[in-house]
């Protein structure tokens, strides 16, 4: 019987040997973390990470081919295949700061994996590593334990978050790249075997371990990029009496360009997406390539641009401040079905928020107060940095509650602002909303959910991104109110 370990029991690691598990079922996998605490989780009926469908994977598997472990060095040891898919945050100190990433995690891994092993080894990249990592680990493994045989394999991960569980069961391709040796083809081909079980053979790319490591932080610009766009496009369809929504559906009608990942919005979040662009620009500026460099990174700072946008735009609306005025915040995680905030644009508004000394009420479906309450007192980039937690400000979050549904959130609240797309805003009782707010009553749509033309007609001075303006704000804006 084949055997899997998985290092790193995350948003990652658990949900793609759930599935691994759930289609080979003579595989033994084990997905091992340093955290009890998660690992206790994934042992519970309460797991650590909300994914639609998981728990029913993880349930299927868990005890008879899947195993949740904090015995890193046992399973590590016995394994034929070991998945590395730890944390790779984006550096906050030292060499590259605020723009390497941090691999701190994986070198520990790496070591581990020299330290315990007694056996050949295939070690698998899943985490999103800089191009040439893979060279760096093999010296790793073989300085410190050179009677074993290695083989590094890159096989990034391209699963969605919110559907995570349908992305892996099909894959719009799996990416496996490997040395161009014998031994090298032969760990592609024992990848290939597992993923064969069920992605069909033509999605299983295989390239050489550079293409692979730069694939995945290329695909993450490419996705990255095509929501900035669209973002800055939604500036200038306001300036302009535009409708982004149009301009998306006739842009997105070119097969050539493609109607998906159109969406304008308050910004794009979510662990991935800035960390990897800034890893790519980090990589840029080493190989001397300053225009690629800045390229790339100007896709992040129009990012900024539209969160700083949307938070000038709610206190300019009213009336140039939103000091002492309650703001309801609806949703928090970086998008709809997950409960993941890593970097979610709602972080960067509530502070906005609360630099101009608003009180926030917050609902999300999902996210648990605890997180909040941490994301909102903690520095950029500290969020996947535990120790660093000490750099805290938790004054700022005095100015803010978690409430339980939307109607608790908005009640008496002088504005609202819909940060994630969740399913459930879309059916609101907007009227009734509307009847329990302080008057004038605004609405800001940062995911462009609400029917605004409804939403006028109740009463509610609208603004929804990328759309024509209420003539209100336009007034606001221009400085005529
Ligand atoms: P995560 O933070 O949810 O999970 C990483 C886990 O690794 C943590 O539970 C941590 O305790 C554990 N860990 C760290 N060092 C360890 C060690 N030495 N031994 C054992 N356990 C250790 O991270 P996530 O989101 O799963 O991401 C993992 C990697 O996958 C990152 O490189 C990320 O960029 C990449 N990725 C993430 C995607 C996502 O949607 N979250 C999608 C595709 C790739």
């Amino acid at each position: 019987m084949v055997k899997i370990c998985c290092i790193g029991a995350g948003y990652v690691g658990g949900p793609t040997m759930a599935v691994i598990a759930l289609k080979c079922p003579k595989i033994q996998v084990a997905v091992v973390d340093v955290s009890i605490s998660r690992i206790t989780a994934w042992n519970s009926d309460q797991i650590p990470i909300y994914e639609p469908g998981l728990d029913e994977v993880v349930k299927q598997c868990r005890g008879k081919n899947l195993f949740f472990s904090t015995d890193v060095e046992k399973h590590v040891s016995e394994a034929d295949i070991i998945f590395v898919s730890v944390n790779t945050p984006t550096k906050t100190r030292g060499l590259g700061a605020g723009k390497a990433p941090d691999l701190t995690y994986w070198e520990s891994a790496a070591r581990m994996i020299a330290n315990v092993s007694t056996s050949n080894k295939i070690v698998v990249e899943k985490s999103t590593v800089p191009v040439k990592t893979a060279e760096a680990v093999e010296r790793i493994l073989t300085f410190n334990n050179s009677n074993i045989s290695y083989q590094i394999l890159s096989n990034p991960e391209f699963l969605a978050e919110g559907t995570a569980i349908q992305d892996l069961l099909n894959p719009d391709r799996v990416l496996i790249g490997g040395r161009e040796t014998p031994d090298g083809q032969k760990a592609v081909q024992a990848l290939k075997d597992v993923y064969s079980h069920w992605v069909p053979e033509d999605r299983i790319i295989t390239t050489n371990l550079w293409s692979a490591e730069l694939s995945k932080l290329a695909a993450n610009a490419f996705l990255a990029q095509r929501i900035s766009s669209v973002n800055a496009m939604s500036a200038l369809c306001e300036a302009t009496g535009a409708d982004v929504s149009q301009v998306s559906n006739a842009v997105g009608k070119d097969t050539r360009i493609g109607p998906k990942f159109l969406n304008a919005s308050v910004g794009f979040g979510g662990s991935c997406f800035q960390k990897d662009i800034l890893n790519l620009v980090y990589i840029c500026e080493c190989n001397g390539l300053t225009e690629v460099a800045k390229y790339w990174e100007q896709v992040i700072k129009v990012n900024d641009y539209q969160k700083n946008r949307f938070v000038n735009r709610v206190v300019s609306s009213m009336f140039n401040t939103v000091s002492g005025k309650k703001i309801a915040i609806l949703g928090y995680a970086f998008k709809k079905d997950t409960g993941d905030t890593r970097e979610t644009p709602a972080i960067d508004v509530c502070k906005g928020l609360l630099g101009d000394k608003a009180w926030l009420s917050i609902y999300d479906p999902q996210v648990t107060e605890d997180q909040i309450k941490k994301d909102l007192s903690m520095n950029k980039f500290d969020w996947d940095h535990p120790v660093h937690l000490q750099h805290s400000n938790p004054a700022a979050v005095n100015q803010v509650s978690i409430v339980g549904e939307a109607y608790e959130a908005t009640k008496d609240a002088h504005g609202i602002c819909i940060l994630t797309e969740w399913d459930e805003f879309k059916t609101l009782d907007f009227q009734k909303i509307f009847d329990n707010m302080k008057k004038p009553a605004f609405v800001f749509d940062g995911r462009n959910i609400v029917n605004v033309k409804k939403l006028r007609e109740i009463g509610f001075i609208v603004y929804s991104i990328g759309k024509p303006l209420d003539p209100w704000l336009k007034d606001a804006c221009s400085g005529k109110r």
